[in-house]
């Protein structure tokens, strides 16, 4: 059902640091902060050969990622993102599998104007999973 590696996001208290981080000491070619209102955070793409990381900050008082940065003060992985090819085939699978969407189990509009999903971490090995149609 999985496709490949979309992206891995790490939640990061510093964007700044973490960008010069990637930039400057691993060379990695990073965007310039995004603000994603809708989804509560600030995003700096980091673009690899095969896949992408997204170093996220929160936006706004009520982002998600708030609680998980005041758990995890030098930052940490927050999710990986699965590209499947079709989102509502993939949540009935996987609900039929027993597995927690989270929220109504609608699809949503990510960071990258797709539809995407999350999944319940307890059910996927203690990581938040994210599945994107690509
Ligand atoms: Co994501």
């Amino acid at each position: 059902m999985i496709g490949r590696l979309n992206h891995v996001a790490i939640a990061v208290p510093d964007l700044d640091a973490a960008a010069a981080n990637y930039r400057d000491v691993l060379g990695a070619q990073v965007s310039q902060p995004q603000d994603l209102p809708d989804h509560g955070v600030t995003v700096i793409f980091v673009e690899l050969d095969n896949t992408k990381i997204e170093l996220i900050h929160p936006l706004g008082e009520d982002s998600t990622i708030k609680g998980f940065l005041e758990k995890n003060t030098a930052g940490g992985i927050h999710h990986m993102c699965y590209e499947v090819d079709d989102i509502y085939e993939a949540r009935d699978k996987l609900r039929s599998q027993g597995k927690r969407v989270l929220g109504d189990g609608e699809p949503q509009i990510g960071a990258h104007g797709k539809p995407v999903l999350f999944l319940h971490p307890k059910d996927f090995n203690g990581t938040l999973v994210e599945v994107e149609q690509v």
